[in-house]
């Protein structure tokens, strides 16, 4: 393959391991996370460089433990996580020697990102960094009139002149810096593009064209031509150099698979947050649960999807216990049924009203979100002739399909036996999902 190809065929087969990874875990933290209101909340509060420095000068994260970190990544059947190297308030939890506006600068004096990517390498996870294309400490970067600059609308910076050359410069120089002194990164998360401030605003194809030569294996979002509201070039017949490896919807699950105009498959990734907020928010309680997790991460696998769920560490370096309880339940889940999971992806069949179809190769599972009265109906065009056998996956108990008088009346449709005999109602011994695994006869063995 040719690393700096963009033809749908090279771009697909570099992002065959995240296509099969499916689960990861986005990580964001910073110096916001000491006000712990959330990582805009200079914009929200329309916060000075001045105003901010307490939290710059407090953030020395003293029980950060990036192993702890990699173990609840693990557990929880993470495949690859990504970490905020630096975000839009421009503070670098990286050693870089353009900015003296570092974790190695402030009194912490340790490279986060570094120990971040040693230990989650140790651990055998994927690694990526975001890596903020904004940054409203630099002084060149747009301030007043911005869509988002924390001085947007504070008359005092009416007379600022961004100089988009020298910003880009610097910009251009971090990223080099992440590309050069870290080792081998799987994935660079760049983050976003609005109004203007894209593509070749950031200078985009010379930024790509260095990413590709220092980390030719690299895969990446959309962002530098869009943000989670867009798809960009990479669902056209000619993407540009920069439009990333993956789609990159924002707290929604595409209805659908992303194709690009010619039909095929587009990789995606949707990102979620556990609470509502991405950077730690000491406030924001409103946790979703392990089921929801675990049928977001099927839905997006039905569709060909990715889901990057995120935990936001506090001031100290710790995983919320809230995030942690949730994340050690789905991987609970994915211990007994990650098969139906990694390397998955749509199935040939419709999706059904009780659940969810993943396929891989010749197995297409069947998740069981909602409990079936009697026996259950595998509807979506299932043929029992495409059907060789079936298993309960998380404990490998043989099914049979039901012809018992009770579905007599449905003799083109296969159901599933749930218990000893039709009319017993058996209760699917996992609420959230109980999956069924069907080898398939060829040639239904369709993907
Ligand atoms: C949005 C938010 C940003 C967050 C990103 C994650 O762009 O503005 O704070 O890092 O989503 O996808």
């Amino acid at each position: 393959m040719n690393q700096l190809s963009t033809t749908p065929e090279d771009k697909y087969c570099r992002s065959q391991w995240f296509r099969d990874a499916r689960f990861g875990m986005f990580i964001h933290w910073g110096a916001y996370a000491v006000p712990g209101r959330g990582e805009w909340v200079r914009s929200v509060e329309r916060m000075s460089v001045a105003d901010y420095q307490y939290a710059v000068d407090a953030f020395n994260p003293d029980s950060f433990d990036p192993h702890a970190w990699a173990e609840t990544a693990a557990a929880a059947g993470m495949k690859y996580a990504v970490l905020t190297a630096k975000h839009h308030d421009g503070f670098c939890l990286f050693d870089s020697q353009l900015s003296d506006y570092t974790i190695m600068e402030n009194g912490c004096g340790r490279d986060l990102v570094r120990e971040f990517l040693d230990a989650f390498r140790a651990r055998g996870i994927k690694v990526g960094l975001y890596f903020s294309l904004l940054d409203w400490h630099h002084p060149d970067f747009p301030t007043y009139g911005d869509d988002h600059h924390p001085m947007r609308d504070n008359p005092e910076f009416a007379d600022h002149q961004p100089n988009m050359e020298r910003y880009t410069e610097f910009m251009h120089g971090q990223v080099r810096e992440l590309c050069t002194n870290y080792g081998e990164l799987d994935l660079l998360w760049f983050d976003f593009s609005y109004g203007a401030l894209r593509s070749e605003a950031w200078r985009a194809e010379q930024l790509m064209a260095m990413v590709r030569e220092l980390q030719p294996n690299v895969i990446t979002d959309n962002r530098l031509e869009t943000s989670g509201e867009g798809l960009g070039s990479i669902v056209t017949s000619s993407p540009h150099s920069y439009s990333g490896d993956f789609v990159s919807p924002e707290q929604v699950i595409p209805a659908e698979p992303i194709l690009d105009d010619a039909g095929n498959p587009v990789p995606w990734e949707s990102c979620i947050t556990l609470n509502n907020h991405w950077g730690y928010a000491a406030e924001d309680h409103d946790w979703k649960d392990a089921s929801t997790i675990i049928r977001t991460l099927v839905d997006c696998t039905s569709k060909g999807g990715n889901l990057l769920l995120n935990v936001g560490p506090g001031p100290d370096g710790r995983i919320p216990e809230e995030s942690v309880r949730v994340l050690q339940e789905v991987g609970e889940w994915m211990s007994r049924n990650g098969t139906s999971i990694y390397g998955a992806g749509p199935s040939g069949y419709q999706r059904p009203t009780w659940g969810c179809y993943t396929q891989a190769g010749a197995t297409l599972f069947a998740h069981v979100f909602l409990q079936p009265i009697g026996p259950l109906a595998l509807t979506g065009g299932v043929k029992a002739t495409d059907i060789a056998s079936i298993v309960a996956l998380a404990d490998g108990s043989p099914r049979e399909l039901c012809t018992d008088w009770v579905v007599a009346a449905y003799p083109d449709l296969p159901f599933i036996s749930m218990g000893p005999t039709a009319a017993f109602t058996y209760r699917l011994p996992d609420a959230a999902d109980t999956v069924f695994a069907l080898t398939l006869n060829e040639p239904s063995a369709r993907g």
